[in-house]
């Protein structure tokens, strides 16, 4: 075996922790963690205190350091580390879905001026080799949509609701417990943590980088009992589902939305923590993958995996950036929604076809055709009123 590659580990909560396990268990590749930054001085650790620093320049700087592994939870912190290792003559393996979908352009100008590489397999649904699977599988593929379930709290929640008949909040606290969902579970349930994905994904599938700002998202936190009933009436489950798919010869549109799914999807049988990713082509047809999104050991196997392709100095070709059929984003395509309301206003205009309309002395729900930018007028404007949004797939 050749000489060892050095890692400098910044974080070692549950996935810097789950790397370094697997490391040591794993037999494939000749690794060694040299140094491992984190924040918190008085905190107990597993390991040696000569191992951890609190000075990311000890990390950086050390010469004889060939690979920073990005592994923490503070998105500034990173997009510093990450940008500093790089100009530092350093490879780096980040998880971070968050700050490499805000700064995605950045970084690959980076790349290419530093001559360095930025790989993040672990940053789009753990476990499952979705990213190098795009790249370099669907290399020449004509790609019509990717399409999944790429949050594994949110989806934790659905299913426990949709199994236990449990509340949102019971359903959401056990999450918690289980440290599925964070304290602030927000990121999770209100979709953004599934749109910084969706973005990172769908750059690679289509070549088009979009800002997170721009993609529309609506999560699960207003979900009740009365829409899941809703759900089972149909034989219908409602999933939080991020999608990017080609809606015109030379557009695409992204969004993240809860969306009823019928037993014909690969993503109806997706439950709890797990994550699915669809992958439609003009050739392949539908691909289905799934596995754990989340967890120590899932998403350390994805860095582990990155480490590896390191090691014979892989780097993202961003080929769909560079295809001459340059794709355009739209956000003006038509969706079939569920919507709860409360309140008494004029939502039929904001439709192009109302399909649907029920209403008792406690329940009123629509179902329509709109487009997803006239959808976002509607939920900015009528923010209160608005109860619960569910997609039937687009039109
Ligand atoms: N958890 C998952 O299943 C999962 C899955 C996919 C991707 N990810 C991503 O992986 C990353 C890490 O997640 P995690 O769940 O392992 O987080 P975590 O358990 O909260 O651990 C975070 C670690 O980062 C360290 N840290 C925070 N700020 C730092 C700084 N400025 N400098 C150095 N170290 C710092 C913390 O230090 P202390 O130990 O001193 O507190 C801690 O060790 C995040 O980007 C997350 O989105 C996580």
């Amino acid at each position: 075996m050749g000489k060892a590659i050095k890692i400098g580990l910044f974080g070692f909560g549950v996935v810097g922790q789950g790397l370094y396990d697997i490391l040591e268990k794993s037999s494939g590749i000749n690794a060694e963690v040299v140094k491992i930054a984190v924040k918190h001085k008085d905190k107990p650790r597993s390991l040696p205190k000569d191992y951890f620093t609190f000075e990311a320049q000890e990390v950086l700087l050390n010469k004889d350091i060939d690979l920073i592994v990005e592994l923490i939870d503070d998105t500034d912190a990173a997009y510093n580390i990450i940008k500093s290792a790089l100009q530092n003559g350093k490879n780096v393996v980040s998880a971070n879905k968050k700050v490499l979908a805000e700064h995605f352009e950045e970084f690959i100008q980076l790349q290419l001026e530093t001559g360095k590489s930025i790989l993040y397999e672990a940053s789009v649904c753990g476990g499952i080799p979705i990213i190098r699977t795009i790249e370099e599988y669907y290399i020449s593929e004509l790609l019509y949509s990717v399409k999944g379930i790429f949050n594994g709290s949110s989806n934790y929640i659905l299913s426990k609701m949709q199994k236990e008949d449990i509340s949102y909040e019971v359903a959401l606290k056990q999450a918690q417990d289980l440290g599925f969902a964070e304290s602030n579970p927000k990121l999770d349930v209100e979709g953004f943590d599934a749109k910084y994905k969706l973005v990172i994904l769908a750059a690679h599938s289509f070549g088009l980088y979009i800002h997170p700002e721009e993609v529309f998202h609506y999560g699960i936190s207003g979900i009740s009992k009365f829409d899941i009933q809703y759900a089972k009436e149909k034989k219908l489950k409602i999933k939080l589902i991020s999608s990017v798919f080609k809606n015109s010869e030379n557009s695409i549109s992204m969004y993240v939305i809860p969306e009823f799914v019928d037993k014909y999807s690969n993503l109806y049988l997706v439950e709890d923590e797990f994550n699915g990713v669809t992958v439609e082509g003009a050739f392949s047809d539908k691909q289905f993958f799934s596995g754990k999104g989340a967890g120590g050991h899932p998403t350390g196997s994805a860095v582990l995996s990155d480490i590896a392709a390191n090691t014979y100095n892989y780097k993202y070709e961003y080929h769909k950036t560079q295809k001459e059929l340059q794709y355009n984003y739209s956000s003006e395509s038509v969706l079939r929604v569920y919507i709860r309301y409360g309140g008494d206003f004029n939502l039929e205009s904001f439709f192009e076809q109302l399909l649907e309309r029920y209403q008792n002395t406690t329940i009123q729900y629509v179902v329509g055709e709109i487009k997803l930018n006239r959808l976002n007028q509607l939920l900015s404007e009528f923010k209160t009123e608005i109860g619960f949004v569910c997609s039937l797939g687009d039109k």
